[in-house]
């Protein structure tokens, strides 16, 4: 049934109900279902996490991810996913949640998350995809039709200027209106306008001092009005701080239940007259929509099938870890190399981040395992540190020596360092980008004792890696789900010839990143002081050295660009030409980025990236690779028009393997739009006379003035422009600069001729 037919459908379901029956569907009957109304024939449906895997708990509800839950395919989570640049293998993960979802009459699933990546500190980071909001929105939109195919809906999260998990409840993110729409605020446009997911949750904490959950700003203006949602907007676990003003902004669904206190907090302000009913009608038609489509869908029949999705989930990973260096070939590896596989990780896998995302697995592959399958050698396996907080001196000695002896033993040494789990979770940040200094030392034990030494890392977001220079091969294998560790023996042993790239700058130090000052904030605020400049836009335009840049990634072949080209079609989008060839002996994928910048009126990143395409090559084979970047995402939000504003000029377009490797580059010209803005006493001279309809006009009424200003000097020093001199001067009091001669009256005069010749 198309959407609207069932909108319908729903409207007329609810206008016979009751005022209190339809309060009642704005709010959760328990922790993760809504609640039906029997005699209209809504049913109640289910709605979970979300968002690498589907979390049905089945005892004890709770949204952190204590209690257990029904096994499910535990599929990379975005911060792995996300750096695959490859939305066909997304759409497929999220087909594959549906599919979860469906067979466990699950309506919807709570995820895909599109926050950016502000800093690294963030707890959650490995739930999020990306510093840049087109890497965040088309993965993510990717994700959402994958699941939506299956008839499953999801819930975009958190919305919106969720960055940090410090105070999450209360803080206020205040960002500025160009960061907040061009980046903030970009990510969440792209999936709302590309998927149309079946709804969207709120987060926690406040933007510019409102609560997102009764933010009418956030949840009708931007997201009805603007980009056209007609889905459900429901709020995080217990975000909902005054629900009355919440339904008013436009939250349609409180979760979880709140046990009808907020019902009857609903009926009570319609009855006096505080709060329009049409707003309960509202919403409650969306929540009776949201509920009858899935009653109207078939469900896919169970069992799940448990292998075909762990194949799936050893897909993904593989195509999520990140070569980030490979000196002499280090990598792949025979089959036939004597491997000494150092690293408590190795055995016991960080595949997953703490908190409501947390899966129970059908299966956990580890590494160990993977790479014992498919050596023909021999391998030996020693922890070389404790993953216990506080490990004995003398039992953390031990263990390195034991690690620096089978590295000596072996060809080659395999090391597998990372985060322990109780350093990054939802609920709180990190206190710092290191890894644990026991993990150091023993790098460098290991390194002295074989130099042929390969790090693999766990981390649900970027780690320092002080040893970059000194160790040949690493591989960024993040958090990598379930099959992460046959993944992570794929890529080592080269079955997989890695493909993903960094979605997240690695800095050389938490201080040169750009929240640094600014981060978390304090006395309930956070001040987004670095603007527009997230992630590499900051990087870049500090011209800071990075430890590996955002787009970076190695292959296991190479991958020649030719010149690109660059044109407008005629919808306005320009269409970036590349040939790319597989220039090594076995087959890649490369995930080939567009990135442009332009001269501009108003503050710009040097680059920013705005279109990336993945594509498949055999050794040899050229193929012509289409970036369409739509014109729409060449705007910036222009302040006072309050509007996006396409400027024109001549854009850089430059093709590039990473944003610090440009491969070619080229220009377009493009035709911007007019932003008119009417002239007030307050428009300084420059803008009057830059004005195209007023500014010749007013130029001439004032240039004897003007010339009366200039001949006043007699101290002026010489090629000193009067006109450049007095452009910021406002032209409502250029009268009392002028001696009198021209009256405000005067001045608004020809303001409104201006004003009435452009309107
Ligand atoms: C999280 C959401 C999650 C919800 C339900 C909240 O704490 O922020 O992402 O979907 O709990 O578990």
């Amino acid at each position: 049934m198309p959407e609207s037919t069932i909108g319908n459908a729903a409207a007329a379901s609810v206008a016979d109900l009751t005022l209190e029956e339809k309060a009642s569907l704005t709010s959760g009957a328990s922790f993760w279902t809504t609640k039906a109304v029997d005699r209209a024939g809504i049913p109640a449906v289910m709605l979970t996490d979300g968002p690498h895997g589907l979390r049905k708990q089945r005892g004890s509800s709770d949204h952190l991810g204590l209690g257990d839950s029904v096994p499910a395919t535990c599929f990379p989570p975005a911060v792995g996913l996300g750096s695959s640049w490859d939305t066909e293998l997304a759409h497929r993960v999220g087909e594959a949640l549906g599919v979860e979802s469906s067979i466990e009459d699950v309506a919807v699933s709570l995820g895909p998350g599109a926050n950016i990546k502000r800093s690294p500190l963030c707890g959650r980071n490995f739930e999020y995809i990306s510093e840049d909001p087109i890497v965040s929105g088309v993965m993510a939109a990717a994700l959402v039709q994958g699941t939506q195919s299956t008839g499953v809906g999801t819930s975009l999260k958190h919305f919106a200027a969720n960055n940090q998990e410090h105070d999450r409840m209360r803080s206020s993110s205040d960002v500025d209106p160009r960061p907040l729409r061009e980046i903030y605020l970009r990510s969440f446009q792209r999936v709302v306008q590309d998927a149309r997911p079946y709804t969207l949750m709120c987060s926690y904490n406040r933007v510019n001092g409102v609560f997102a959950s009764e933010n009418p700003f956030l949840l009708t203006r931007v997201l009805r009005e603007e980009w056209g949602f007609n889905g459900l907007v429901v709020s995080d676990w217990g975000a909902v701080n005054d629900r009355v003003s919440a339904l008013a902004a436009g939250l349609d669904l409180e979760m979880p239940s709140s046990g009808g206190t907020t019902d009857a907090q609903i009926v009570a302000a319609v009855r006096e007259g505080s709060l329009d009913e049409s707003f309960v009608d509202a919403s409650a038609a969306r929540v009776a929509t949201l509920a009858k489509r899935w009653q109207d869908t078939p469900k896919i029949a169970g069992p799940l099938d448990v292998d075909a999705h762990h194949a799936l989930a050893r897909e993904a990973a593989g195509r999520s870890i990140v070569l980030l260096k490979n000196d002499g070939d280090l990598l792949p590896l025979a089959a036939e190399t004597t491997v000494a596989v150092i690293g408590a990780f190795a055995k016991n896998p960080r595949y997953q981040g703490a908190g409501s995302s947390m899966i129970n697995p059908t299966r956990l592959d580890s590494a160990l395992e993977g790479i014992s399958a498919v050596s023909t050698a021999a391998v030996t396996y020693a922890a070389g540190f404790s993953l216990a907080e506080a490990a004995p001196a003398e039992e953390t000695a031990a263990l390195r020596k034991e690690a620096v002896a089978a590295a000596a033993d072996a060809e080659v040494a395999v090391v597998f360092l990372g985060l322990p789990a109780r350093l990054e979770s939802e609920g709180y940040d990190r206190e710092n980008i290191d890894l644990p200094a026991e993990q150091l030392k023993l790098l460098d034990a290991v390194l002295e004792a074989n130099p042929r030494t390969a790090v693999v890392l766990s981390n649900g977001s970027v780690v320092a890696l002080p040893f970059a220079g000194r160790v040949p091969a690493i591989l960024e294998a993040w958090l990598l789900g379930q099959a992460g560790g046959s993944a992570t023996a794929d890529v080592l042993y080269g079955a997989v010839n890695p493909s993903a790239k960094l979605t997240e700058t690695i800095p050389v130090r938490l201080e040169d990143s750009p929240a640094f000052l600014n981060f978390p904030g304090e006395d309930g605020h956070v001040r987004y002081g670095e603007g527009l400049f997230v992630g590499y836009r900051w990087y870049d335009a500090r011209q800071l050295e990075v430890t590996f840049p955002f787009g970076h990634g190695l292959s296991y072949t190479t991958f020649e660009y030719g010149d690109a080209t660059a044109s407008v079609n005629e919808a306005g989008d320009v269409e970036v030409r590349v040939t790319v060839t597989n220039t090594g002996d076995r087959a890649g994928r490369e995930a080939v980025q567009a990135y442009t910048g332009l001269v501009s009126e108003v503050q710009r990143p040097e680059r920013e990236l705005k279109a990336f395409a993945m594509v498949a090559l055999e050794p040899g084979e050229s193929r012509e690779v289409l970036l369409s970047i739509r014109a729409a995402d060449l705007a910036y939000w222009h302040v006072r028009a309050d509007r996006w504003v396409v400027e024109g000029g001549t854009y850089t377009v430059q093709v590039a393997a990473s944003s610090r490797d440009i491969r070619s580059t080229t220009t377009v010209d493009v035709k911007g739009d007019t932003v008119l803005m009417p002239l007030t006493r307050e428009s300084s001279l420059a803008e009057v006379f830059a004005h195209p309809v007023a500014g010749p006009i007013i130029r001439q009424a004032m240039a004897p003035i003007m010339s009366a200003m200039d001949g006043s000097s007699s101290v002026m020093p010489e090629g000193v422009e009067m006109e450049k001199m007095m452009g910021s001067f406002p032209i409502g009091r250029i009268g009392m600069m002028a001696g009198g001669d021209f009256s405000p009256e005067q001045v608004d005069r020809l303001l409104e001729m201006a004003n009435s010749a452009t309107a």
